[in-house]
């Protein structure tokens, strides 16, 4: 097949070619491409019509480059598991080097966001030089390891702008995501810099020692706040709340945010910093917001 033809329009001939001439359904016209696999968007090649076998998904797999292919699903549980479905490969494990960093997780378990490589990488080329942080909702390592990182190096391997903590505590209570988080913290030197905490982070006792707290979960991190104000060394410290926020109004939602966490107490809570991540829903965006807390002066 000429190599100049599009992915999309190889595949579209593959197809065709194997269909006989007519297709009968569409094909996805995007997807997503990393390591040796693509993940199609839901729904696709799913009417009956397709019959898709084995050979099929070779053909497709043959267009696109790639030697596994799986199905997007929706991301389900309090696990956040991804609900991928694998349709060719014998495995669904995957390494994606992102700004320095190699994640590795099990796809059809763990969910990765593409979306949220800026938030990633705006943890990863961040100075947190001495800080002691804790991650409530680890997962994998989205963050965890972007804060021990020392960020996306240079051409010629110069050395990235980031700045590592000097220790992070880890929550997290899916066993699929913590192997994960155990493999990329010791692919990427970091495992004497982090402990994991295994188990749900509402039953976790944590002393005041925190400098910076990440709270990445959504929709909606709100069963962290206490926790991580209790966590936060008396002298105060940040905090980054993930959250969802009508588009135009993230303003309004860090300020309510800020004023909740100081009627939460007992810290001064002010909004240091607004990032729009990613369009979550139409209308709704994730946005971190990130809080500077400091003791309230008499
Ligand atoms: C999926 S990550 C979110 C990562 C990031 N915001 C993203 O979208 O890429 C959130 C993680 O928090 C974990 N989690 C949720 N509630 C928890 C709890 N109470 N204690 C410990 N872990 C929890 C989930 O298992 C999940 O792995």
């Amino acid at each position: 097949m000429a190599p100049s033809m599009t992915p999309h329009t190889r595949l579209e001939k593959a197809l065709t070619e194997r269909q006989g001439g007519s297709l009968p359904g569409k094909i996805p016209t995007k997807w997503e491409k990393f390591a040796d696999v693509v993940i199609l968007p839901r729904n696709s090649f799913s009417e009956p019509e397709w019959k898709p076998d084995e050979p099929m998904w070779q053909i497709i797999a043959k267009a696109l480059d790639v030697k596994r292919i799986a199905r997007m699903g929706e991301v389900q549980g309090e696990h956040r598991n991804s609900g991928v479905e694998l349709l060719l490969g014998e495995d669904d494990w995957v390494i994606r080097r992102e700004h320095g960093i190699d994640f590795g997780y099990n796809f059809t378990q763990c969910m990765w966001s593409a979306g949220n490589v800026t938030e990633r990488g705006r943890i990863a080329n961040g100075n947190f030089e001495g800080e002691n942080i804790l991650d409530l909702y680890a997962g994998i390592g989205y963050y965890t390891l972007p804060f021990l990182s020392e960020g996306t190096r240079g051409p010629n391997g110069e050395r990235g702008t980031g700045r590592g903590a000097a220790h992070v505590v880890a929550c997290e209570w899916n066993p699929a995501a913590i192997q994960a988080l155990k493999w990329s913290l010791s692919a990427n030197g970091l495992e004497e810099c982090c402990t994991i905490l295994e188990g749900d982070n509402r039953n976790q006792i944590f002393k005041s020692e925190f400098d910076r707290i990440n709270l990445g979960l959504l929709p909606t991190s709100e069963d962290g706040y206490s926790i991580a104000l209790q966590s936060l060394k008396p002298e105060g410290g940040k905090l980054h709340v993930h959250g969802l926020a009508m588009g135009g109004k993230e303003h309004e939602w860090a300020e309510n945010l800020a004023e909740l966490l100081e009627e939460m107490g007992p810290f001064s809570c002010s909004v240091d910093h607004v990032e729009r991540v990613k369009w979550y829903a139409p209308h709704q965006r994730h946005i971190v917001v990130d809080i500077h807390a400091s003791p309230v002066s008499c």
